[in-house]
């Protein structure tokens, strides 16, 4: 078994400057130090020794188009000489115009009206906002509660906390902080969509909106379900009038191999969230999409049926140009066919990791690989091991997991699985602790 650090000389910036930083989601007491990253390249993270990974991550599914590409470099360049930042509110600009329209063309539906954010968390708390005040503006008071699934996971401020799962996510010791909301399982049976409609029908008058991350629940386990599925709430959702809000933040721009996963159910949500891939990974920007129906009703002669919502850094130019860019790659570029030809890789490569002990399930879904295990033991030296085998993969929970980048070539992803099977076999010899 491997030692613990990821056997990396330390710079000077890191040694000075750790004792400074609060790492996210991490025992700062007991954890390695984190690695020190210098630049990127292509799919690779450039290590301070010079060392370079494969990212198997795609920095939290943002780099869909790999790192440093020059199209985006370049938008962004312009921009910056142009106008880096203008408040929003009584202002528009070009990036945030164009980008607005192009998004209300590439979402199903009607989902024309595009609010700006800077994250991901904050697109599910506007979402979250317009579901209860969609009611309120119709003269409709009480609906105020929301209905999420097990395993869901929709951010880390309060309101997305709230429709995390209650139980089996890292936000279950808030309990009593956050709003309690309804959490339900992912219907799956004909009885369960029973269920569930007869639920929504039962709940109706104080329930606001569903929301779901459709096909892939992310943080939450890394859990897939059926576009039938999907497909099947929204008529619930529909049947009941109840909002139906996607989280696609993780799925959406190509990850599952459409460019949203709700176009595998053939479902237009009232309210669609988007973020991490929407600037290609490069700048921090979220989006919440309403229908015009969702829209209307905000349209009023009271000032107070207006959304009282606006953050300082919402539709940053730099960020939309970012993004306006990001979005000419997905024309221009074979993104959405290699998210597809990577399902079947991915399956392939990774399933002689099936037959190994404490493996539980071996699974893909468009650009997203699964290893499923009974108990993630020794994670700090599994975690090195994959940095020393030249790729980097942060599993976590009960998942050893990989998003890369959906521009990686076939050689290196082949290159990316067989080290992760191979990395997984020698772990799944080591004594469970
Ligand atoms: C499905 C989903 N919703 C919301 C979020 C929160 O996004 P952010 O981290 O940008 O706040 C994430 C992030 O992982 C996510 O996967």
């Amino acid at each position: 078994m491997s030692s613990e650090s990821h056997n990396l000389s330390t710079p000077d910036w890191q040694q000075s400057g750790y004792r400074n930083i609060w790492m996210p989601y991490t025992q700062m007491e007991t954890s390695p130090l984190p690695l020190p990253v210098v630049a990127t390249e292509d799919v690779h993270l450039v290590l301070a020794d010079g060392r370079k990974l494969i990212d198997g991550m795609a920095s939290w599914w943002t780099a869909c188009h790999g790192y440093n590409h020059p199209h985006i470099r370049q938008a962004v360049e312009e921009q910056l000489r142009v106008m880096p930042h203008v408040m929003f509110g009584g202002i528009n600009h070009e990036p945030a115009l164009r980008l607005a329209q192009r998004l209300a063309r590439l979402t199903p539906g009607n989902l024309n009206r595009v609010f700006f954010s800077d994250s991901g968390s904050v697109s599910v708390e506007v979402a979250l906002k317009i579901a209860v005040q969609f009611w309120l503006n119709q003269g409709v008071e009480g609906r105020t509660k929301f209905v999420s699934f097990q395993h869901a996971y929709h951010g880390d401020t309060t309101g997305a906390m709230s429709v995390c799962d209650p139980l089996n996510s890292m936000h279950s010791h808030f309990k009593g902080f956050l709003l309690e909301q309804y959490s339900r399982q992912i219907p799956t049976s004909e009885a369960e969509h029973a269920a569930f409609d007869a639920f929504l029908g039962s709940q109706q008058s104080e329930i606001a909106g569903v929301i779901i991350e459709p096909l892939i629940q992310g943080a939450g386990g890394m859990k897939f379900h059926s576009p039938e599925s999907v497909a099947k709430i929204r008529e619930a959702c529909q049947r009941n009038q109840v909002l139906l809000i996607a989280d696609e933040i993780a799925t959406g721009f190509g990850r599952t191999g459409t460019m949203f996963a709700c176009e595998q159910a053939d479902v237009v949500p009232d309210i669609l969230c988007v973020g991490k891939g929407l600037t290609g990974g490069t700048l921090s920007l979220a989006a919440t999409i309403a229908t015009d129906d969702v829209f209307n009703t905000f349209l009023s002669d009271d000032s107070l049926a207006a959304l009282m919502h606006g953050p300082t850094f919402m539709a940053n130019p730099l960020a939309c140009a970012a993004a306006n860019a990001s979005l000419d790659l997905f024309e221009t570029e074979p993104r959405l066919d290699r998210a597809l030809a990577m399902q079947a890789e991915l399956s392939d490569q990774l399933s002689p990791c099936r037959e190994l002990p404490g493996v539980v399930d071996v699974r893909a879904k468009g650009a997203v690989g699964v290893i499923q295990v009974e108990h993630l033991h020794h994670l700090d030296q599994l975690r090195a091991r994959f940095v020393e085998a030249g790729i980097w993969l942060r599993p976590f929970g009960n998942v050893i997991y990989m998003t890369p980048p959906l521009s990686i070539t076939a050689e290196q992803l082949t290159t990316l699985c067989a080290e992760t099977v191979r990395v997984v076999h020698e772990w799944s010899s080591w004594p469970a602790d």
